[in-house]
This record gives structure tokens, C-alpha cells and sequence, in this order.
């Protein structure tokens, strides 16, 4: 007998297999039981019928209550009512360990209890689905770079110069050496590394002490970002643009099954990520907000639910390029024909989504730079380093950061980010 997982069953048709897994629910009647068993993440339909394996083991399959672990063998065949496209026919069955009196039952739960429950929560199948599409974008975008010659260079999560902004630090206490901070990007860095490489990208955890509870904020998120030597602007932007349609893509196609759990209609995702993005800048976003009856002026930045008449108005993605010097960080590159503006992009998604990316071109210009950390108050001997690489080989580059999350909840339709992650962190929510 082989011992399978429910990932490759085609070449096990017509055999006996064993599965070992957990009882995710079951339906019946005295004839006959549907036993639905959970593995690697999928679920298969284990059908038990009295007639054929007899009283005793019908009866004991009948009272398995939810989330039993049972090992199952049985007959695996085709079947074209399943999700799957297989199910087992019962023969014999052992318990390993008992599970009694299991909190997530099929009816309705708060939101609150099933995040105080994340730990069993993710054994639900809306929550099997997210993390197998998050599964599938994370192997994509590790794909795209690798193909593109991009070095991956893991930057630190202990820092000591603030990467963004001073306002959302998670610091703590550093030995002799004073305050360390929680990596809020790796951007600094990866800017050192391509001097080296060229091309360079991270992924990993980043942490921003937002005190914001929105449903695109966590404290706690994964951020690609990727950095290129001799790249402006739109270069950057050309580069971001096939970057999200080709993962966007690949991982739609590769997700098939998760995603009609989500019941996503992928028609419309696909159409999104197919069509050319808009390009627009701040001050035309500006005026066409005004014009369409939004209170805002030159200088304050675009909300959430700005950004989604923008997404509806252009029928899409946005980028929107050089915002106000005033509201962005200080490492973007003054525009020079402007120079109350930077160099950058946010990339806007649609659906309500809202910034998925945030980019620039960098200022490689030593005293530019300097004033620019003046004048947000940074402490220049901490970003010593970083200026140094303005000394040595300076050369204009650029790079965005995606947050993960964010557009694992466009690709699956999912309202909230907190869902996104397997263990989210959130202001109010530091356990399971
Ligand atoms: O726009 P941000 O702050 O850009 C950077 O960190 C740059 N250093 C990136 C770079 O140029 N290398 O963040 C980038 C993206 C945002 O567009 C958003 O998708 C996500 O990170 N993000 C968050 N996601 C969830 N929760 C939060 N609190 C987030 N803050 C940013
Ligand atoms: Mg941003």
C-alpha cells in the first residue's frame, strides 16, 4: 500500500493508498458516511458504505467527531462530482489522536474568535486556499528575479539608520551600541548591494509600528523590494509593470483550484494585470480629483478612497509618479525640473486595493542627500555608510518594494491583509 499525499494522485487511480491526515467534517445517513480528510492542505472525499466494510467499522467512521487525526486506506478512484477529481473508497481506518469538542465548527464565527484562534483557524479551507496562493506568489517572485539575474541579499532585520520615516519605529535596546530598530525596508542596503551585484532584491519581514487600523495595515509584513544600478525612473516603472503581470499572472494560472475556492472570478483579475497601467502624475491626479468633486489641494497626500476612484477612472492599475518632495522619504531623488517634487511611483491596484508598490529613483547626489536628512531631522552619523556609497562609484539607480500582502488580498479577493499572513501582527493582536 502506498502512503500518499494528495498533491499527485493521478498515477495511484484504481490503487489501495493510505492517507494520513485529519478529519476536516463529515455528512451521512445509517447507509452511508462522506468523510472529508484533510491533507498537505487539500481535502479529499473518503466515502464509507456499511454494506462494504461492515457494521463495526461503519459505526466507528460515524462517530469520528471534527478534526480527528486518522490514517485511511482505501481504494482511490475518479470522481467528477469532487473539487479534487478523486475520491477514496473506505476499506479501513485508525485514529492516531482524538480531537474533541473542536472550537471552529461549521457554523458562523467573529472575526475576533477566529483570529484568537488563528492556530486552528488555518486548517480551514478559505485559510488553505490563502496561504496556497500566497505559497504560489512567493515561489513566483523568487522565480522572476532569479531568471533576471537579480541576487537575492537578505538584508538585516536589526538596523541602526531608520529606512523610511522616523514616526513608526519598533526600537529596542542594543547593548553598548544604543537603539536598534526593526528593518522598516531593506532599501538601504540593497542600494550598498549594487555597487557589488547590479541587481539586487530581498524579501523578507519588515515592521512599521503604524498606528493604523485599517484593512491594509499590519505591523508586521513582507515586503520584495528590488534595486537596480543605471535604472531612472520610468525604466523603474517599466520594470514594475512586467514584474506584478508576470507573478500576478503565474500565480493565477498556478492556483487554479485555491482560487475557485475563493470563488475569485480570475477573468477580471487577469484582465487587470493583461492591460497596459496607467501613468499619470500627482499634480494631473490632483486635478482630476478636483474636478470630480474630491476636497484636496497640491501638497496633501492621496487617500484610500482616492486611490480607488483613480483605480475605477482608469479602469485599472495606476501608477502615479512624482509626488510633493513634502510627503515622501528622504532618500528619493529631487526632480530637477521640479524640484518642489521627487522621482517616484506608487502603483495603485484596483478593486479597492489600494498601493501595492512604492518606488523612486534615489538622490545620488552627496550634499542633496545631506540637506535632505537636515531637513527631516535624521542623525547623519548613522546614515554615514549610506553616504559613503555616494562617494565612492555614485551612479544614478532605482527600486520599489511590494508588499506582499497586499497583493495576495487583490489576487484572491480578500477585503482584509490580516488574512494574508499566516500569523498576522497587528496593534492589537500580538498572539497566536
Ligand atoms: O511605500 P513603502 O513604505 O516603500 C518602501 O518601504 C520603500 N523602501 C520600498 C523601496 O523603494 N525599496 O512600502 C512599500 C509597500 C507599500 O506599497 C505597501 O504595499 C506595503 O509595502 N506596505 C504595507 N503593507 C502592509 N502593512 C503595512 N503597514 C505596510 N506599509 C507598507
Ligand atoms: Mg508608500
Amino acid at each position: 500500500m502506498n502512503t500518499i499525499q494528495l498533491k499527485e494522485l493521478e498515477q495511484y487511480v484504481d490503487r489501495e493508498v493510505q492517507v494520513n491526515g485529519w478529519l476536516h467534517g463529515k455528512r451521512g445517513n445509517n447507509k452511508i458516511q462522506f468523510l472529508q480528510v484533510r491533507n498537505s492542505g487539500k481535502i479529499i472525499q473518503v466515502v464509507a458504505e456499511k454494506e462494504l466494510i461492515g457494521e463495526e467499522i461503519f459505526t466507528m467512521a460515524k462517530s469520528l467527531s471534527q478534526e480527528t487525526s486518522i490514517i485511511v486506506c482505501g481504494k482511490l478512484v475518479k470522481s467528477e462530482k469532487s473539487d479534487l477529481g478523486y475520491e477514496i473508497l473506505l476499506q479501513s481506518f485508525t485514529v492516531t489522536g482524538e480531537s474533541k469538542d473542536y472550537p471552529i465548527t461549521p457554523k458562523e464565527h467573529g472575526v475576533d474568535f477566529l483570529h484568537d484562534h488563528r492556530h486552528l483557524w488555518l486548517r480551514s479551507k478559505k485559510q488553505l486556499a490563502i496561504l496556497g496562493v500566497r505559497n504560489e506568489l512567493s515561489f513566483q517572485i523568487r522565480k522572476y528575479f532569479y531568471e533576471k539575474g537579480y541576487l537575492l541579499l537578505d538584508t538585516p532585520i536589526l538596523t541602526g539608520s531608520i529606512g523610511e520615516s522616523a514616526g513608526n519605529l519598533f526600537a529596542t535596546e542594543y547593548f553598548e551600541e544604543g537603539t536598534a530598530y526593526l528593518a522598516q525596508t531593506g532599501q538601504l542596503y540593497l542600494e550598498a548591494g549594487i555597487f557589488a551585484h547590479n541587481q539586487v532584491y530581498c524579501f523578507g519581514p519588515t515592521f512599521r509600528a503604524e498606528k493604523s487600523k485599517t484593512r491594509r495595515h499590519l505591523t508586521e509584513f513582507w515586503m520584495c523590494e528590488a534595486e537596480t544600478a543605471y535604472l531612472g525612473n520610468d525604466g523603474n516603472l517599466e520594470l514594475q509593470e512586467d514584474f506584478v503581470r508576470k507573478i500576478g499572472i503565474n500565480t493565477i494560472h498556478n492556483s487554479g483550484v485555491h482560487l475557485k475556492t475563493l470563488e475569485r472570478d480570475t477573468r477580471k483579475v487577469l484582465y487587470y494585470l493583461e492591460k497596459p497601467f496607467a501613468k499619470i502624475e500627482y499634480k494631473e491626479a490632483i486635478e482630476l480629483l478636483t474636478s470630480n468633486g474630491f476636497s484636496t489641494e497640491w501638497g496633501e497626500d492621496i487617500n484610500a478612497e482616492k486611490e480607488d476612484f483613480l483605480t475605477k477612472h482608469f479602469d485599472g492599475f495606476v501608477f502615479i509618479k512624482n509626488y510633493p518632495e513634502s510627503i515622501k522619504a528622504f532618500y528619493m531623488k529631487q526632480n530637477r525640473e521640479d524640484t518642489r517634487t521627487v522621482l517616484c511611483a506608487d502603483l495603485i491596484a484596483p478593486e479597492g486595493v489600494g498601493e501595492i508598490i512604492g518606488g523612486s529613483e534615489r538622490e545620488e547626489n552627496y550634499e542633496i542627500l545631506i540637506s535632505k536628512l537636515k531637513k527631516e531631522g535624521l542623525p547623519i552619523d548613522s546614515y554615514q555608510w549610506y553616504l559613503d556609497l555616494r562617494k565612492y562609484g555614485s551612479v544614478p539607480h532605482s527600486g520599489f518594494g511590494l508588499g506582499m500582502e497586499r497583493f495576495i488580498a487583490y489576487v484572491c479577493g480578500i477585503p482584509h491583509v490580516r488574512e494574508c499572513i499566516p500569523f498576522p501582527r497587528l496593534m492589537e493582536r500580538l498572539h497566536p
